[in-house]
């Protein structure tokens, strides 16, 4: 199966066991795209992620990535690709830059470039000074830090970042956001999940709203608006109603009650 995409999703369904985490999901996201998965927890986005890589086996149907099967040919993916899991699993036995090393040499980083990469990154993310410490004496957004790094290095065509500016501070978010910007510009692929409606909103070409294993919405912002029928609002109360959650002063009532 070739495509013309950077990523086609065709017919995946994820079980695991009796629960269904995604449903018959198609779906395509064009080259320089930046996409984002919404949904409440459990609805799906870090499986559908996880199955992009090839770390997830689909039950049924097809993941084209890049040109490539996932199925078939896995590594040529993870080459390709650069990945940020929701919990970074990192070497926390290592230091920063000895991490960022390794994960340099594991993608054939020439040595020349390798160090500059990793110093532009490292003082951007204003990680410099801390880069000589064990990881696992970083803080949350510290390993994130590591792990976004470690994901744009070998400078992937796409980008398959799960929840990527959870625990950074705002100015951490607003370089990598930034980035991923530029990144477009040159043509890279972004696919991410985020709880953070604002950044679907402000940054992402267009979105797709999860609710238990289903795309509920896709569409541009624009498109959002008109299939809720609500023209002028934003993405939290599109997100609410869409997802059934709209009447939270019930919930809140109930809870203080
Ligand atoms: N390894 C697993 N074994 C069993 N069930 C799993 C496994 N991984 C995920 N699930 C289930 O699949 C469903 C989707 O989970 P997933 O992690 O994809 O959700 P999510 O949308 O990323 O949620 P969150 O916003 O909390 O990160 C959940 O019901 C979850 O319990
Ligand atoms: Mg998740």
């Amino acid at each position: 199966m070739s495509s013309p995409y950077a990523v086609d999703i065709r017919n995946v369904t994820k079980r695991y066991n009796e629960l269904v985490a995604v449903n018959t999901m198609n779906l395509t996201i064009q080259t320089g795209e930046i996409f984002a998965l919404l949904g409440p927890n459990g609805s799906g986005k870090s499986t559908t992620l996880k199955m992009l890589m090839g770390l997830v086996q689909p039950t049924v149907g097809e993941i084209n990535v890049l040109g490539v099967d996932v199925l078939k040919d896995p590594v040529a993916v993870k080459q390709q690709v650069g990945y940020v899991p929701e919990s970074p699993n990192i070497y926390e036995f290592l230091t920063g830059i000895e991490y960022l090393d390794f994960i340099a040499d594991i993608y054939g980083i020439p040595t020349s470039e390798k160090k500059q990469r990793i110093t532009e990154y490292l003082k951007a993310l204003q990680l410099e000074g801390r880069e000589g410490d064990m990881i696992n004496s970083y803080s949350d957004g510290m390993k994130k830090k590591i792990s976004l790094i470690s994901a744009f290095l070998h400078k992937p065509k796409l980008l398959i970042l799960d929840e990527p500016l959870n625990a950074l501070d705002p100015r951490s978010a607003r370089i990598v956001k930034d980035l991923l910007h530029e990144l477009k510009a040159q043509g890279v692929t972004t696919i991410l999940s985020t709880h953070v409606l604002e950044i679907a909103e402000a940054l992402c070409d267009r979105i797709a709203i999860m609710y238990q294993g289903n795309i509920l919405a896709l569409g541009t912002m624009e498109e959002l608006r008109g299939r809720a029928s609500m023209p002028n609002s934003g993405l939290e109360d599109i997100f609410l109603r869409l997802t059934g959650t709209g009447d939270l002063r019930a919930v809140v009532e109930e809870l203080l009650r």
